[in-house]
């Protein structure tokens, strides 16, 4: 199987399954917006309706855009700055479907967005016959064979076949690293680095070489337990993912890019480097589980989807750009069309917001039609600027983290 085929039934399994409750708190701190199972919204994506209109790597509705290939990999707030956007398009095919349209409460929205996330962190399936190329020029093959044939300065790799997600081949990777640079130095042969997707490649060509019939996969990593690995296995200690840890690395949450192998890639690329600073620390080069290494990967993955804080003062400009103010008071000053947002209860925390927009979406396209206000677009970060500035203005009540930083700014 492949690894989207494997993703979507994965994907399909939880989704028709009865599961349990939403894995979100309506209160979001960094570690509350990482997601136990970033499957777990699939379940809603169903559920509300969305795979109607909508396909995962083609499979699903076409009335709608397929939101596979990395399409929504961006933070929270912004995807739900998109939806948003399309909302009055999506509106219209579902009236001409006669559906009803999906409400959310806050919990479901976050765990739908990080599923709609998370669909990007899929590498595509590797490809055998690059696999054996770069088997044989990345030096593999002098030192491991494969069917009987190679070098045997290291094991077979033949046992390897059996596995069909590359996230095993990435953790045996990274604890055999340094002994393999060892030897590799003493024979002078050149470290191979991994780019793309060349370890699913390989891990193709071993499985067609290796012959297993046996088929092992891998959960979805939990970034959750991803957060407390990172400071187990002491990753803190030189990385920051935001203020706090170490200042020794790059800053995590900056510098990673790409799906789940890329990370893994950079891990095993950027390897000798680390255990230098190990060395000098006296830290021991962790070993990594299979699980361990997919749920890191995983919560670095995530690091991106938590929104940088959102910026007040910038949020005022959105909010007067897009015309809120037409309709809605803040602290009573403003229209009265519309609620004062400054003071309606359950408008406390970002996510609050964005599933209240959401809900209210239909009732507000109308009015602004009959008032000439024109439909407002959100771009990167506006969304985010836009929660800052209207939570700033609820003085005494819970603020989350993000916006409160952002107000002193
Ligand atoms: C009845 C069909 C329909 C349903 C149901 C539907 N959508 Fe859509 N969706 C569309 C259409 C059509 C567009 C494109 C609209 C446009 O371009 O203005 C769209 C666009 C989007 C976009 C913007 C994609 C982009 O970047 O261009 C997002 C995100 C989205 N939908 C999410 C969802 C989610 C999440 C659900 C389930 C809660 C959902 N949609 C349910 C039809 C639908
Ligand atoms: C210079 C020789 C050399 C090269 C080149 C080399 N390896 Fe290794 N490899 C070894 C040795 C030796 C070990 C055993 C290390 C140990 O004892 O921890 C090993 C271990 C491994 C393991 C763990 C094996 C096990 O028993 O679980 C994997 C997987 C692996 N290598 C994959 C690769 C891949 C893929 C490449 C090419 C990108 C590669 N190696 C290149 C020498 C090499
Ligand atoms: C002793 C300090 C130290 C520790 C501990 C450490 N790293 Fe690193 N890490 C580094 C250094 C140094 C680099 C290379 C930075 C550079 O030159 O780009 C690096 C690079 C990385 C990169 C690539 C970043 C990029 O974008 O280039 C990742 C990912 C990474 N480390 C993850 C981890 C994880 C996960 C752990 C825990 C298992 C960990 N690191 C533990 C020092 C450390
Ligand atoms: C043309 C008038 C109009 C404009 C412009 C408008 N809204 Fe609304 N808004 C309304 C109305 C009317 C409702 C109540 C809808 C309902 O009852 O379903 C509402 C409801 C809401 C709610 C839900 C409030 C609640 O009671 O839970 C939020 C949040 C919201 N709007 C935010 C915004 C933001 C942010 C903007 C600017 C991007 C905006 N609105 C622009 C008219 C408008």
């Amino acid at each position: 199987m492949t690894t989207k085929l494997l993703f979507i039934a994965l994907a399909l399994v939880v989704a028709f399954s009865p599961g349990p409750e939403p894995a979100f708190a309506a209160d979001e701190t960094l570690s509350l917006l990482l997601p136990a199972n970033p499957l777990e919204g699939s379940r809603l994506f169903t559920g509300k309706g969305c795979l109607r209109c909508h396909a995962i790597y083609g499979v699903g509705g076409v009335a709608g855009p397929d939101f596979g290939q990395g399409m929504l990999k961006r933070s929270l707030l912004d995807i739900a700055g998109v939806m948003w956007n399309h909302s009055p398009g999506m509106a219209h095919v579902i009236q001409e479907q006669r559906a009803a349209r999906p409400e959310f409460k806050p919990a479901e929205m976050a765990s739908l967005l990080s599923f709609l996330y998370y669909v990007g962190s899929l590498d595509p399936p590797g490809d055998a016959t690059t696999g054996a190329r770069l088997f044989r020029e990345k030096g593999c093959q002098g030192c491991h064979s494969l069917a009987g044939k190679g070098g045997d300065v290291g094991p077979k790799l033949d046992k390897y076949s059996r596995y069909a997600s590359p996230i095993y081949l990435t953790a045996s990777l990274w604890n055999h690293a340094k002994a393999m640079a060892g030897i590799m130095e003493a024979l002078e042969i050149p470290r191979p680095t991994f780019e793309r997707n060349d370890i699913a490649d390989l891990l193709a060509h071993i499985r067609t070489a290796g012959g297993s019939i046996e088929r092992l996969y891998v959960q979805p990593g939990n970034p959750r337990r991803g957060e407390k690995l990172f400071s187990e296995k002491r990753c803190a200690q030189c990385h920051s993912v935001d203020d706090r840890g170490g200042r020794a690395a790059p800053n995590l949450r900056m510098s990673v890019k790409g799906s789940l192998l890329r990370i893994a890639g950079v891990m095993w690329n950027q390897a000798p480097k680390m255990w230098k600073g190990m060395a000098e620390r006296g830290i021991k080069v962790p070993s990594l589980t299979t699980e361990e290494m997919s749920d890191l990967v995983s919560y670095l993955y995530f690091l991106q989807f938590v929104d940088a804080p959102g910026n007040a003062a910038r949020g005022q400009v959105v909010y007067r750009e897009k015309r809120c103010g037409a309709c809605h008071a803040l602290q009573g000053t403003g229209g009265a069309l519309g609620a004062d947002l400054a003071k309606v209860e359950k408008l406390q925390t970002a996510l609050e917001v964005v599933a209240e927009m959401w809900n209210h979406a239909s009732t507000m396209e109308q009015k602004m039609l009959e008032q000439s206000v024109e439909w407002p677009v959100f771009k990167g970060g506006e969304m985010a600027d836009l929660i800052a500035y209207l939570l700033s203005l609820r003085k005494g009540s819970a603020q989350p983290a993000a916006a409160k930083g952002s107000a002193q700014k």
